[in-house]
C-alpha cells in the first residue's frame, strides 16, 4: 500500500441506501485488500444523499463524508470513479452524464436506466476515454455481464435464458411448494422483505424486462432498450396452472429470454411467466436466487447462478466493477467497452416460435374435440398432446401443448377457440421454454 492519501484514487458514491451501505462498508473493511489487487489505495472521497445528516448506525464512514451537493460532487476534479446506486433516471443519467464529461469513470447498478438508454451514456464514455461498468445491474452478485461481455466474445450466442428477478422467482416458488395463490405468496415475499410495499415493478415484469434488454444488447451486440421487450407479469399465474405445470413435469418461472431469430438475422426479446420442465438447469432454482441459462454455437450450455439482489451481494459487483476500472485509471486507457456493430432489430412478438400449454373447459359431447382440433388445424398450429379430464358429467378440462408455432397463430388460435359455443372458457395460455 502506498503512503497517505497523495496516490489515492478518489472515490465518489452517489446513493448510500442498502447497496450503498455496504459498497461504503467493504470500501472501509477491505481497504488494504483493494489498494493491493488494484496498485493505489482506493478512498471514499464523498458520499451524496438526499439527507446528509441522517444518522446512519455503525456504518464505518467519516459523517463528514455526506453531502446533499450530488452535481457538485461529480463534478469534482479530484473525483476518479462514481459509483452510482441511487437508481431511477433522474437525476442518474445527468449526474452520470456529468461524471463521465468531468473525466471520471463510473460504476452503475441502474438496470433502468441503462434499458432506458444506454445509447446515450455509452457515447458519453466512449466521447470522453472513461469506463462505465454495470455488473450490478443484472443478477446481482452473479457475474454474467462480464463473461457475456469479454469471455464469450469470440464466441456466437443463440440463446439467453435467465431467471433475473428474485421476488417473483421466490412467489412463485411458494406458489409451487406450499400451494399458495399469487396473493398469499406475495404478502409472504413482503413480510419477509423480499418484495416491495409496492410490488408492481417485480410482479408485472419491468424489472425483468429491463434485465432482458441489458442481456439481449450484450449477448446480440445490438441495441436493445426496455420498450423493445414483451413483457407479461406473474399476477395473472393461478393454482391451477402451477397444477398443469406439475402434471406435465414442468415448473412455472418467469423468464427473461434473448434470442436469435431461426434465420440469424433478428432477435426476440421478452419476459414472462413460462412453464420449463423439471429436467431443465433453471427449473430447480428456488426462492430468491437468479440463474441465467446461455447456449453458445461453440461453448454450448452455460450456467450462471447465484443471488441476484441483496446489499453485500449487490456490492460484490459494484466492487469488482470498482477494482477493474481503477486497475485501468491505474494503468492508463479503458476496459473493454460495448458494441452495438451487429444491429440487429428486435422482431415482433408474433413472430416468436415457442410451444405452448392451452388448457380450455368444455362441454363433453361429441364433436368437441374435432372442433377444438379444428381450430387449431385452421391457424397451422400443430399439436403435440391432448389431455381430457372430466369435471362432472356434462363438463370437461382439456389440455392441450403445441408443437413450435408462431405466438400470432397462437394468439389467434385461442381467438378461435374464444368464439365457439362448446369452449366455456379458456383458463389458461401458457408458453413452454426449455425444450427442443
Ligand atoms: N427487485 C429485484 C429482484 C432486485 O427482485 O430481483 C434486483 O434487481
Amino acid at each position: 500500500m502506498q503512503d497517505g492519501a497523495k496516490g489515492s484514487l478518489k472515490i465518489a458514491m452517489l446513493g448510500c441506501g442498502v447497496v450503498g451501505s455496504e459498497v461504503a462498508r467493504l470500501l472501509t473493511e477491505q481497504a488494504d485488500d483493494l489498494a493491493a489487487r488494484v496498485g493505489r489505495p482506493l478512498e471514499l472521497a464523498g458520499i451524496a444523499v438526499r439527507r446528509p445528516s441522517r444518522p446512519r448506525g455503525d456504518l464505518p464512514v467519516d459523517p463528514a463524508l455526506f453531502t446533499d451537493d450530488a452535481a457538485g460532487l461529480v463534478t469534482r476534479p479530484d473525483i476518479d470513479v462514481v459509483i452510482e446506486v441511487i437508481g431511477g433516471i433522474e437525476p442518474a443519467r445527468s449526474l452520470i452524464l456529468s461524471a463521465l464529461e468531468s473525466g471520471a469513470s463510473v460504476v452503475t447498478a441502474n438496470k433502468a436506466l441503462l434499458a432506458e438508454d444506454a445509447a446515450t451514456l455509452f457515447a458519453a464514455a466512449d466521447k470522453y476515454g472513461e469506463d462505465l461498468y454495470y455488473e450490478a445491474a443484472v443478477a446481482g452478485a452473479i457475474p454474467l455481464l462480464r463473461p457475456l461481455r469479454e469471455s464469450l466474445a469470440g464466441d456466437r450466442v443463440r440463446r439467453v435464458l435467465g431467471i433475473v428477478n428474485g421476488t417473483t422467482n421466490y412467489i412463485l416458488t411458494r406458489m409451487t411448494e406450499s400451494g399458495a395463490g399469487f396473493a398469499e405468496a406475495l404478502e409472504e415475499a413482503q413480510a419477509l422483505g423480499y418484495a416491495e410495499a409496492d410490488p408492481t415493478a417485480d410482479v408485472e415484469g419491468f424489472d425483468a424486462a429491463a434485465k432482458a434488454a441489458i442481456l439481449a444488447s450484450l449477448a446480440f451486440h445490438s441495441r436493445v432498450t426496455a420498450s423493445d421487450v414483451h413483457r407479461e407479469g406473474i399476477t395473472e399465474v393461478t393454482s391451477a396452472d402451477i397444477a398443469s405445470a406439475r402434471e406435465m413435469g414442468c415448473v412455472v418461472k418467469l423468464l427473461a429470454i434473448a434470442e436469435l431469430s431461426d434465420d440469424g438475422q433478428g432477435i426476440g426479446v421478452r419476459a414472462h411467466p413460462a412453464m420449463i420442465p423439471l429436467s431443465h438447469p433453471l427449473a430447480g432454482v428456488r426462492e430468491a436466487f437468479n440463474a441465467v441459462f446461455v447456449e453458445c454455437e461453440a461453448a454450448g450450455e452455460l450456467v450462471f447462478y447465484g443471488r441476484g439482489a441483496g446489499g453485500a451481494p449487490t456490492a460484490s459487483a459494484v466492487l469488482g466493477d470498482l477494482v477493474a476500472v481503477a486497475r485501468h485509471k491505474v494503468s492508463g486507457g479503458r476496459g473493454p467497452g460495448e458494441s452495438a456493430y451487429a444491429d440487429l432489430r428486435v422482431r415482433p412478438m408474433g413472430d416468436t416460435h415457442t410451444r405452448y400449454h392451452v388448457s380450455l373447459d368444455v362441454a363433453d359431447r361429441a364433436g368437441v374435440l374435432a372442433q377444438v382440433a379444428s381450430a387449431f388445424a385452421e391457424h397451422e398450429v400443430s399439436i403435440e398432446s391432448v389431455r381430457q379430464d372430466m369435471h362432472g358429467s356434462d363438463d370437461a378440462e382439456l389440455v392441450i401443448v403445441t408443437h413450435r408455432a408462431s405466438d400470432a397463430a397462437l394468439s389467434a388460435t385461442v381467438e378461435a377457440l374464444r368464439s365457439l359455443e362448446i369452449v366455456r372458457d379458456v383458463r389458461s395460455v401458457m408458453r413452454v421454454e426449455g425444450t427442443a
